[in-house]
């Protein structure tokens, strides 16, 4: 056993102080919920303001480890950004969050998209919706990049929710750069992709994903496509998930976000939000999404999340910077879970998957399972598990509850770095040259553990957040999700 690998152990031991704050500090916001029904509107608590530091977010609680920093962003002078969307019997919406897209970006020709269409026959479908607007927008061609975008049309009828679904999705992507995964009713505003990769950059991870719960559009996307967002007018605070609850089927689900107030930096957090998430395509070719949960929907972002971390990637809220794209939350036309299929035959197929959620986190089980290709979507080499159920607060053990994550995080140094060694040649997490390179761990300053102790209460903003909070926390119970 390599000495890495017992300094992780021992840190599961000791609970070590965590490193001094500096640098530009944020607050967050949220509301402690009542344990036995988080929706409870009559317990939810007061607002609870702490303080974050993203400045610190890089530094391993485990001082010994304190040197250690994640791998820097690789940045290509040119690059190509994949969005993938799922969209369920949505095409007319669907079309416009592809339209807005090629409209409002600054690299149109750099830009691809995969769409996984489930439409009935008499349906509008994405691409034939899109063309429309193209046309009318783009005169001069039959239907302007067309090219572009590839589509997996398939019955509505054979969805089986997110994951099937996310799992062809990622058969489209090529060999881009960059790759978004949003729902396939949100709305893009101008310059979008240099705000998401400027605040990705600002990361300074190459590992780093930006994953949230979009805000709703409300009239914050102006009719020529400029953001009211990145101005001084609303929304000035982002959402940020890091509550988590049992859901119907009894597994993880995200209680709603909460918010950052004004973020300064992206914001590191263990939760995953399917509706946004912007990272490296290897995260994509890497992690596959487990198809083998049938009609999970609860679950189905723990999955993402703990997987995604245990192959070594970290994941952040966006700050303004990155507030680029708006979610339509009016009620989406259809949802998979009535697609008629034989009852008993569903009954099965979601039991065998939720059993399959339970089987890989080691958790009691009774009934039938599916088993194939556990190994296929497995967790990843760079962290355990049990890390992420440290890190991130949820917990398997009886009759213990899941503890909340807002509040400032730290990084976790991969226990076993070889997978991200492989994929990043020249890098090394013990290398002197890695700590040579190591800044703050984000690109705001200079601002080292030191120095810069006490600069931190910069900011102290005096806002009412009530209207917003309210609409923040509802909208995981609202159908955000479309496949
Ligand atoms: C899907 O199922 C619906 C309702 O059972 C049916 O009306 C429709 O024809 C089916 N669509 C296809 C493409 O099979
Ligand atoms: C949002 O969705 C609703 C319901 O489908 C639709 O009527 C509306 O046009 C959408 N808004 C935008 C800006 O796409
Ligand atoms: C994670 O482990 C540390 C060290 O044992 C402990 O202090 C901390 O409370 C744990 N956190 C959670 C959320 O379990």
């Amino acid at each position: 056993m390599r000495w890495p690998r017992i300094l992780a152990l021992v840190s599961f031991v000791h609970a070590f102080e965590a490193p001094p704050a500096f640098g530009v500090t944020h607050t967050l916001s949220f509301a402690s919920h009542n344990p036995e029904d988080p929706y409870d509107k009559e317990w939810k608590q007061p607002n609870t303001d702490v303080a974050l530091y993203p400045e610190t977010q890089h530094l391993a609680l485990d001082p010994s480890m304190r040197h250690l920093r994640p791998p820097p962003p690789r940045i290509p002078s040119t690059y190509d950004i994949f969005v993938g969307l799922s969209a369920f019997r949505d095409g007319v919406r669907c079309a416009y969050t592809v339209f807005t897209g090629f409209k409002r970006s600054s690299a149109p020709d750099h830009l691809y998209f995969g769409i996984v269409d489930q439409v009935n026959e008499d349906d509008a479908n994405c691409i034939d919706e899109y063309c429309i607007l193209a046309k009318e927008e783009w005169p001069e061609e039959e239907c302007k990049y067309k090219s572009h975008i590839k589509t997996d049309k398939r019955n509505a009828n054979d969805s089986r929710g997110p994951t099937l679904a996310r799992s062809y999705q990622q058969l489209l992507v090529g060999n881009q750069e960059f790759c978004l995964q949003l729902d396939a009713h949100s709305v893009f505003t101008n310059d979008w992709d240099l705000g998401l990769v400027e605040d990705w950059k600002t990361v300074g991870n190459e590992m780093g994903v930006l994953t949230t719960y979009l805000h709703n559009l409300h009239d914050f996307v102006q009719p020529d496509g400029s953001n009211k967002g990145a101005s001084y007018d609303t929304p000035q605070h982002l959402p940020h998930i890091c509550q988590t609850m049992r859901g119907g089927n009894g597994l993880v689900r995200n209680i709603g976000a909460d918010l950052i107030l004004g973020p300064k930096a992206p914001q590191l957090t263990a939760l995953w939000g399917a509706g946004f998430s912007f990272s490296k395509c290897h995260a994509e070719k890497r992690v596959l999404t487990d198809s083998h949960t049938l009609w999970m929907f609860d679950g189905e972002e723990f999955l993402r999340a703990s997987h995604l971390w245990t192959h070594g990637y970290d994941l952040y809220s966006p700050s303004r910077t990155g507030c680029v794209v708006y979610h339509n939350y009016t009620s989406v036309p259809a949802r998979f879970e009535y697609v008629q299929v034989d009852e008993n035959k569903r009954k099965e197929e979601r039991e065998m998957g939720e059993n399959r959620f339970r089987l890989i986190v080691n958790w009691p089980f009774k009934g039938p399972v599916d088993t194939f290709e556990l190994d296929k979507y497995g967790w990843g080499t760079a962290r355990s598990l049990q890390q992420y159920l440290n890190f991130s607060g949820i917990t398997f053990e009886p009759n213990k509850r899941d503890e909340h994550s807002c509040k400032q995080l730290y990084w976790v140094p991969y226990s076993d770095p070889s997978s991200i060694e492989a994929l990043l040649p020249g890098w090394n997490l013990y290398s002197e040259h890695a700590q040579a390179l190591r800044g703050p761990g984000i690109a705001l300053g200079t601002a080292d553990d030191t120095s810069s102790v006490g600069m931190g209460i910069l900011f102290v903003g005096v806002v009412v957040v009530g209207i917003l909070l309210y609409t923040q926390r509802i909208k995981r119970s609202l159908p955000a999700k479309d496949t």
